[in-house]
């Protein structure tokens, strides 16, 4: 096992789902931004590094047909299958690096909540882009929320790149524009503050 899905692994299997300090009930403004940046209902949505949170589980009650979530961490996604019973049937599930996946598919919306922040070499950052060219259709839409610059240094115990939107709209290169860019101030369970960055960004046509 490697020593990225190892230190998931552990995380997971050492900690209850309201004890990580990412944790949130429910994941508002990524459920906002995912409704006003897509098609609707229809679209089609891969939350990346997904872990246990319930954004998959709210997206299925507002008609969200066509879910996956990709984590590195089994425990992770065994965790929100647990949670959801009948309805995990409904989506897809995926165990995997994003540095190395190899998607099969394309889908028209990209989410990702602190996972491309631990990808601190540049030749980690370009695997994940790769991997972002391959899976979201043209004019595809890309959701990625990262510490802010301003924000914790670390997570989960591991270094960050922090980010703004338009730092981040830079990373990924000129086959995206962003759309728009906000702010949020975390509190953890543990009511320390963390600020992060959301960058709504479009795939050019
Ligand atoms: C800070 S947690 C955020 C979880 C979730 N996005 C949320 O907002 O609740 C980071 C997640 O990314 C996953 N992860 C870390 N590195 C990854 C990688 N290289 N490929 C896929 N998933 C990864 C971890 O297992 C963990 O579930």
């Amino acid at each position: 096992m490697g020593r990225t899905r190892s230190h998931w692994e552990d995380v997971y299997a050492a900690k209850s789902e309201r004890a990580v300090s990412w944790y949130q009930p429910h994941s508002v403004r990524s459920l906002e931004l995912i409704r006003t940046s897509s098609p609707g209902h229809t679209a089609s949505v891969v939350d990346v590094g997904g872990g246990a949170s319930t954004l998959i589980d709210d997206l299925l009650a507002q008609g969200f047909a066509d879910l996956t979530v990709l984590d590195i961490a089994e425990a992770a996604l065994a965790r929100s299958r647990a949670r959801l019973g009948r309805e995990a049937a409904r989506v897809s599930w995926i165990v995997a690096d994003v540095t190395q996946w190899r998607p099969m598919r394309t889908w028209d919306v990209w989410h990702d909540r602190a996972v491309f922040h631990f990808l601190t070499e540049g030749a980690q950052q370009d695997a994940y882009i790769a991997a972002l060219m391959a899976a979201v259709k043209p004019g595809g839409t890309v959701i990625i929320a990262t510490f802010a610059l301003d924000g914790p240094e670390k997570c989960s115990g591991l270094p960050v790149q922090r980010y703004s939107p338009s730092t981040l709209a830079a990373r990924l290169g000129p086959a995206f524009f962003l759309t728009s860019g906000t702010s949020e101030r975390h509190w953890t369970p543990a009511e320390t503050e963390q600020r992060f960055s959301y960058a709504v960004l479009q795939r050019r046509q």
